[in-house]
């Protein structure tokens, strides 16, 4: 069976019109002092070549006779290893990741002139690596002077992302089955912060209990920063300080996903810190559960996105108008935006190898028209309703409550499934389960 990294880059260069892609992936990223960040590959070069090492760069040159697929990368250097860590290395790459030839990376500037040559177009994501970009329109503008030549330099110089994005969209069996077990790791982490939450259990214990149960389990660690957040700090959309203790007959909020082999899962759940919701928070909750309800019943095939945002954002109007919070009708709230007081975000997002993944939310060259869902395609399906805890023009009751519960959800031939239904939410569920480890 081919490797599904080479199948994948033929299938751009199949995309690609002609010319030369170059594809580097993330550069290592200083933290400081001498510190840095664990590497996280670009989304884009994982998903052609599986390959986690730093310092690596993807040439596709469509047509190529002498290979069509190369990579620079590190050579393997015993001094630098012990550093380092262990490295690929030139001779190996061939085989093990099945590009036509690999090379140092060192080598990169002085074959470019060589392999840009009649490249038309350039593909290049610009604005991602400045220390690239710049030596490589440097070379493209002498290259440029030099047509008198005989050297046909590149004239246009196209970004790969939305042919990269479009393909990225709709995932294959090998990604769902990574999928799938971020989002089992992730349910299992959500259910063990439920049972170890109780009033003086801090905002940091919960984010390390998640954390703990992603890494014990294999997971590169979060998706994304884990926001756990209690009380008020619940309506802060990107609340990440973590740092206060839970307190009796508040709410406890935790977005919290799992990276499996760079794929993300992307959950929220909201439960009482003394393992009953209020009446209020109740009357929260089940407006936000009715929404989601709605919301992932739209995610079928051939029906838009859009839809699933609007049918959510109908039902919590619906529902604040019945607690009062919004006045005079469904249509009239909805057409005047008011309830966005309470519900500020997007009901979800393409999920993937990045947690908001690529993908185009418009029909190509639209900016008004939604393109439908197809199986394959993942989504979060993610309502809330956010009451500040200033606001006096509600009642006392609700104020500080924030509530948001989102799952990950996978277009289907038939309709949909739910990634991540073994974390509870329902009202009973999640009350049995809260402070019972
Ligand atoms: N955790 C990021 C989001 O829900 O979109
Ligand atoms: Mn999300
Ligand atoms: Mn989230």
């Amino acid at each position: 069976m081919e490797n599904v990294h080479v199948a994948r880059r033929r299938r751009l260069l199949a995309a690609m019109e002609g010319g030369v892609a170059v594809i580097p992936t993330a550069a290592a990223k200083h933290r400081n002092g001498d510190a840095e960040y664990r590497f996280r590959p670009d989304s884009d070069f994982w998903w052609l070549t599986g390959f986690h090492e730093p310092d690596a760069v993807l040439l596709l040159c469509k047509g190529r006779p002498d290979g069509e697929q190369l990579l620079f990368l590190q050579p393997r250097q015993r001094d630098q290893e012990i550093w380092t860590g262990r490295r690929l290395g030139v001779e190996r790459a061939v085989e093990r990741l099945g590009v036509d030839a690999a090379f140092p990376i060192g080598e990169l500037q002085a074959q470019l002139p060589k392999l840009l040559r009649g490249a038309e177009p350039l593909y290049f994501k610009t604005g991602a690596r400045p220390d690239l970009e710049r030596p490589l329109l440097d070379l493209v503008a002498t290259l440029r002077t030099r047509v008198r030549e005989g050297n046909p330099a590149p004239e246009r110089i196209v970004d790969p992302t939305p042919l990269l994005a479009e393909m990225r969209l709709h995932k294959d069996a090998g990604e769902l089955a990574t999928m799938r077990e971020a989002a089992a790791i992730t349910c299992d982490a959500h259910v063990a912060a439920m049972r170890a939450t109780r009033p003086g259990v801090t905002e940091h214990a919960i984010e390390a209990l998640v954390e703990h149960e992603f890494r014990r389990r294999g997971a590169n660690g979060p998706a994304y920063t884990t926001i756990a957040a209690s009380g008020a700090n619940a309506t802060i959309l990107h609340y990440i300080q973590n740092d206060c203790a839970l307190k009796a007959g508040e709410l406890m909020l935790l977005d919290a996903g799992a990276e499996v082999a760079c794929y993300a899962a992307d959950v929220t759940r909201t439960w009482p810190i003394s393992g009953r919701y209020s009446p209020p928070q109740r009357r929260v909750v089940e407006i936000v559960l009715e929404a989601q309800r709605r919301s992932i019943d739209c995610v079928r095939p051939g029906r838009c996105f859009q839809e699933a945002h609007d049918v959510a954002v109908r039902a919590l109007v619906e529902g604040l108008l019945e607690l009062k919070l919004l006045t005079g009708s469904v249509e009239e709230a909805i057409a005047s935006k008011a309830f966005r007081r309470f519900y500020m975000h997007r009901t979800g997002h393409w999920l993937g190898l990045d947690v908001h993944d690529a993908g185009a939310y418009f029909v190509p060259r639209s900016t008004t028209q939604h393109r439908d869902l197809a199986p394959g395609m993942v989504v979060t399906v993610e309502p809330g309703l956010y009451f500040a805890e200033d606001d006096t023009t509600i009642p006392a009751e609700y104020r500080g409550i924030g509530v948001r519960i989102e799952d990950d959800v996978l277009v289907t031939p038939e309709g949909h499934e739910v990634l991540t239904a073994a974390c509870p939410k329902e009202i009973a569920a999640v009350e049995a389960l809260v402070g019972s480890g």
